[in-house]
């Protein structure tokens, strides 16, 4: 078991837009880092450090070798680092998300995100043993349902999920979606901070959660979450939710980054922007998100999309492009709304 985290009422601390830190795929660099106290961390804006370290080893897991640039990490409020890019498993089954697991950590991915309502902690569990790395270089994300919304019923949901992905800590662990009606959720994170207290977490989360959710959970636990992962890409940019996160130091982490690769990817101002940058338009989206200062996960199962995806950290947007893509944003409405629906 970890050692308890230190600093559950943390105060807010502003790293998500100049926060972050190039871990890059080396073994040696990514334990070094999780080692490092938050606070002693220097910080270097992602992708434009010339200093940035590169890894030139050739060992079996030197996946970043393949990887153009190096993947940042942010600094989280309770003292984790996550890397800034992660795998994102839904829908897939635990079969598919064992091998994409084994897959993306090939390709350069440290960060994967499940859930108890994906049904694939198993497959992802797996994955992660399979795939030669210590458990200490791996960053496991999941997330409870609201039928363990409570105090205890968030210790029962951490035991649920850490067996079932086979972990004796996860790194990051969110609740779904806040289901205000059920009017549970503050509750629930206070469980998640005993799990904190107890270093059965490394981090703790929102998932779906709206600014107002977070400020009750802010006001009535004194725990600030260290992230929040919400809808989010250039159709639904969420300005006022960045900034409140931005505000409270927390991190936004984008679900559906790309659109779920649909219509998006054909909007011609990001097919230009991507002609002029000689990247294809799911790299010029997913760079948007990383010149927000936001995380991503992205999903895919398919070998040659888990490297396009990870390679955008050798290459920079121009504010005038990032703000034409900011353009695309379509309201706050066309996002799902977790005051109405939830699981
Ligand atoms: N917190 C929440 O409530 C919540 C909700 C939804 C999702 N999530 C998480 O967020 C992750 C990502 O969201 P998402 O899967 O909904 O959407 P997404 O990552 O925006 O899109 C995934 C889709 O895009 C395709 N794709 C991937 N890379 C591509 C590329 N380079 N070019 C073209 N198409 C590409 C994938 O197909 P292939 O697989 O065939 O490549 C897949 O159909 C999920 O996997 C899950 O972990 C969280």
């Amino acid at each position: 078991m970890r050692p308890a985290a230190a600093g559950l009422r943390n105060t807010a601390r502003h790293h998500q837009s100049d926060g972050t830190r190039d871990i890059s795929a080396s073994p040696a660099v990514w334990r070094a880092v999780q080692r490092r106290p938050a606070s002693h961390v220097s910080l270097k804006r992602s992708g434009r450090d010339p200093s940035a370290q590169r890894v030139t080893r050739s060992n079996s897991h030197d996946a970043v070798a393949r990887v153009r640039g190096v993947i940042p990490a942010l600094n989280l409020t309770h003292g984790a680092q996550m890397p800034q890019i992660g795998l994102g498993t839904w829908p897939m089954s635990d079969d598919e998300a064992e091998s994409a697991v084994v897959a993306g950590v090939e390709a350069g991915y440290r960060l994967f995100d499940t859930a108890y309502a994906y049904g694939n902690e198993e497959g992802v569990g797996r994955g992660l043993r399979a795939c030669g790395l210590p458990r200490e270089e791996l960053f496991v994300a999941t997330k409870l349902n609201g039928q363990w919304h409570g105090y205890l019923e968030a210790q029962q949901a951490w035991s649920d999920s850490a067996r079932r992905l086979g972990v004796e800590y996860i790194d990051l662990f969110m609740i779904h979606w806040p289901l205000p009606a059920q009017d549970r959720y503050v509750e629930a994170f206070r469980g998640l901070g005993r799990l904190l207290e107890d270093g059965k977490v490394r981090a703790i989360g929102g998932s779906n959660f709206k600014p107002a959710h977070l400020q009750r959970v802010i006001e009535e636990t004194g725990l600030v979450p260290d992230i929040n992962q919400i809808e989010l890409n250039p159709h639904t940019i969420r300005e006022a939710a960045r900034a409140y996160h931005a505000d409270n130091g927390i991190v936004t982490q984008s679900w559906a980054p790309i659109g779920h690769g649909r219509e998006l990817l054909r909007e011609p101002a990001i097919v230009e922007i991507a002609r002029a940058h000689e990247r294809t338009p799911a790299q010029i989206v997913l760079r948007w998100h990383i010149e927000l200062g936001c995380a991503v996960i992205p999903k895919t199962s398919r070998p040659e999309r888990l490297a396009e995806n990870i390679a955008i950290f050798d290459f920079t947007l121009e504010p005038d492009e990032v703000a034409a893509i900011s353009a695309l944003d379509r309201g706050e409405a066309h996002a799902d709304d977790s005051d109405v629906i939830g699981h």
